[in-house]
């Protein structure tokens, strides 16, 4: 089965064309064709996403980006177009629905919306060769998420915890914007603390470990912010190497919270699986402190391959076909964009 996938729920509007076939837990995903184009660069100057930016960017990006991407797939037909309906930012949220109702209308082809979150969530599926084990804990951190949710089957789950303010991305970004580092801030981040880090010693800073004690499975990353923030007008002009310190503090900070609930959620919940997934799984403390956890908790571990922790359109298709493979696939005449939809 084909599946033509858009994603236009942030800062990038990717397109996709996948062969799906064989049936859970094992279905397999071949890329036929796959486009992305990025609005990093334009949003880089507020250090944060536009959503009417977004829109006019999505709107003029999708016409390149479907021919270029069917051409990839040798124009062949597709059974079903797959869109993102949210969570995300709602004006890009309509430019893709709008155009993928269209597109519909056109090829006569069912338009499924789907979950971003469930994107990231199935995003590991991409490459695996054994099933998966229930139940399992599923860490998913983005720039607009940060959430661990039991997941009892493909088709039940529920989320047990979850950011209280800001998302751990958005904490990389705003940190970031503080020392003065570009958007999106994970990956710069991540640089300059590996630096500091192989550099070795005692920690030049420390900030607090933000809920680390609340007794439950919620985060809280504003507070945070705000340490950094009074931290850095202390400081005034920060050279290079200060800023790698901070940097190395902040991701300390910001990644001990997710390991700890991660393991509170496994224990609780006598998890025999852990995945992770979204632009923060990138993250290479993360992946190997989660790692680490998985090794003590016997946990068999999945996550993504790299290029598709931060949105994409492929994993958007996967979660299109999980869906139909548990019969949950709807195609109601009105799509509606959701901005705060829940997974
Ligand atoms: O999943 P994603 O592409 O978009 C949303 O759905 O939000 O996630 C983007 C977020 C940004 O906040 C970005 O700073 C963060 O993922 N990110 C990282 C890394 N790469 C991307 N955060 C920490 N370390 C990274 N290596
Ligand atoms: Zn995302």
């Amino acid at each position: 089965m084909r599946i033509l996938a858009i994603e236009t729920s942030c800062d990038e509007t990717a397109v996709a064309v996948l062969e799906c076939s064989g049936t859970l837990p094992v279905p397999e995903f071949k890329v036929l064709g796959n486009s992305l184009m990025s609005q990093i660069h334009i949003h880089k100057e507020y250090g944060g996403v536009y959503p009417m930016l977004a829109k006019r960017e999505h709107i003029k990006n999708l016409p390149i980006l479907l021919p270029k991407t069917m051409q990839e797939a040798d124009n062949s037909d597709v059974d079903y177009i797959a869109v993102t309906s949210g969570p995300g930012l709602e004006p890009a949220l309509w430019t893709g629905i709008e155009f993928a109702k269209e597109l519909g209308k056109k090829w006569g082809k069912r338009v499924i919306p789907v979950n971003h979150m469930e994107g990231h969530l199935f995003s590991y599926m991409f490459e695996q060769s054994k099933p998966i084990e229930f139940p399992a804990i599923a860490l998913l951190v983005s720039g607009g998420h940060t959430e661990l949710v039991h997941v009892e089957d493909f088709d039940k789950y529920k989320i047990i915890g979850r950011t209280r303010d800001d998302a751990v991305g958005e904490a990389f970004d705003k940190t970031a914007r503080l020392l003065g580092l570009p958007y999106p801030g994970g990956p710069k981040i991540s640089e300059l603390a590996e630096i500091s880090r192989n550099r070795g010693g005692v920690p030049a800073f420390h900030f607090p470990r933000p809920m680390i004690k609340s007794g439950d499975l919620n985060f809280s990353y504003s507070g945070l912010k705000t340490s950094v923030l009074y931290t850095t007008r202390k400081l005034g002009e920060l050279d290079l190497k200060t800023k790698e310190s901070l940097a190395e503090a902040f991701e300390d900070a910001a990644i001990e919270p997710l390991v700890e609930k991660t393991r509170a959620a496994a224990n609780l919940h006598g998890a025999k699986t852990l995945i992770v997934g979204g632009g923060v799984a990138a993250n290479k403390l993360l992946r190997k402190n989660l790692q680490a956890l998985a090794d003590e908790l016997s946990l068999d571990f999945r996550l993504p391959i790299q290029s598709l922790t931060t949105d994409n359109a492929i994993m958007i298709g996967i979660a299109a076909y999980v869906r139909l493979l548990t019969n949950r696939a709807e195609s109601p005449d009105e799509i509606v964009a959701r901005g705060n939809l829940d997974l």
